[in-house]
């Protein structure tokens, strides 16, 4: 297929961008053509980023930094801008998860969680303004049903990511007058992540969580892509403080899937951490 969308000249900067989702997403607008930029704690997998992404694209550059700490983020967004310009499209993605119960988690398990989730993204999407594009720059921050669908052993992330989708949608608000729109991606269960290897590490848990997706599959990390590529692009010009699911149907829960397979798949993965 033709590519639909061309980022020649565009600067994107994905934060968290250096495996699974974020990553495909920064491949994909590196085979659009624009020049990335990356971000995470790992040297390592920043270099190897790096390296895939100069195969694909125009240009690459990676950041060794932890979302939580603002002011490294805040350096490594301006070497981005002084070496790239103007950021075009912002992809906030960094995430910690374990499955835990509430009871099973100390504060500081809660609080890293909502540090890197909540207060990373706070700190990307901030440090980020001054050098957005504006008009016209496109903020997504990479969410998650447990945003908005009560998970057992979830309490952390449920709790980071419902305070990200509330980021977007007050970001829309305030940084819609400077022509910055603010969007939120739900991805669903996405095979070969570290997501779902964390959440459903067997292949009896996989096949329950795949069976409570209405479309039945798992998604591939190339569909959150194409949603992001849409959202960055001018076909998304009048779309602002949106949280998009793109998830089979996912978080519709119960009301969709055949039987309670949801509940299901969260009882199971409950049973296998007990
Ligand atoms: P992943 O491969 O573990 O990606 C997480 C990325 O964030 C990595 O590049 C990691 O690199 C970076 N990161 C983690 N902590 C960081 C920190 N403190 N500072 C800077 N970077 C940090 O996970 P994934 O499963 O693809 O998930 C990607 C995103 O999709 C997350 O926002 C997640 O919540 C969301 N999501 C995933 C699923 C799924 O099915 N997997 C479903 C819904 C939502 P370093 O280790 O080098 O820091
Ligand atoms: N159950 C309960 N608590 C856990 C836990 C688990 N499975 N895993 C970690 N914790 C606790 C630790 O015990 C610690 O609490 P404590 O100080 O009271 O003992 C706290 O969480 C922080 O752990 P630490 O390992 O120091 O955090 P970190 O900042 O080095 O790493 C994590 C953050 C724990 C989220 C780590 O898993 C990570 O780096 N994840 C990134 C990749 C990822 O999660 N990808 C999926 C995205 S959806």
């Amino acid at each position: 297929m033709t590519q639909p969308f061309s980022y020649a000249d565009a600067h994107v900067f994905v934060a968290g961008g250096t495996s699974g989702i974020n990553l495909g997403i920064a491949q994909a607008f590196a085979r659009a053509g624009a020049k990335v930029s990356v971000l995470s704690r790992s040297q390592a997998k920043v270099d190897a980023a790096v390296a895939q992404l100069r195969e694909l694209g125009p240009d690459a550059a990676g950041f060794a930094a932890d979302v939580r700490e603002y002011a490294a983020v805040e350096a490594a967004l301006r070497e981005a801008h002084e070496r790239f310009g103007k950021i075009d499209v912002l992809v906030s993605g960094a995430a910690g998860n374990f499955p835990a119960p509430a009871l099973g988690m100390s504060a500081n398990a809660f609080k890293t969680v909502v540090d890197i989730d909540l207060l990373g993204t706070f700190n990307v999407v901030r440090a980020a303004f001054e050098f957005l594009r504006q008009p016209g720059a496109s903020v997504i921050n990479i969410s998650a049903p447990q945003a908005f669908q009560p998970m057992e052993l979830q309490m952390h992330v449920c709790a980071a990511k419902a305070g990200v989708d509330m980021i977007t949608r007050v970001g829309a608000i305030e940084f819609g007058p400077a022509g910055i729109r603010v969007n939120s991606v739900v991805p669903g269960p996405i095979a070969h992540t570290e997501g779902m290897k964390r959440l459903a590490p067997t292949k009896e848990l996989a096949q329950i969580v795949s069976d409570s997706v209405p479309l039945r599959r798992f998604g591939e990390d190339s569909e959150i892509a194409d949603a992001c590529l849409w959202l960055g692009s001018k076909m998304a010009a009048y779309v602002t403080g949106a949280v998009i699911p793109v998830d089979g149907g996912w978080s519709l829960g119960g009301t969709a899937v055949s039987g309670d397979g949801l509940k299901k798949a969260f009882i199971a993965m409950s049973k296998a951490q007990a």
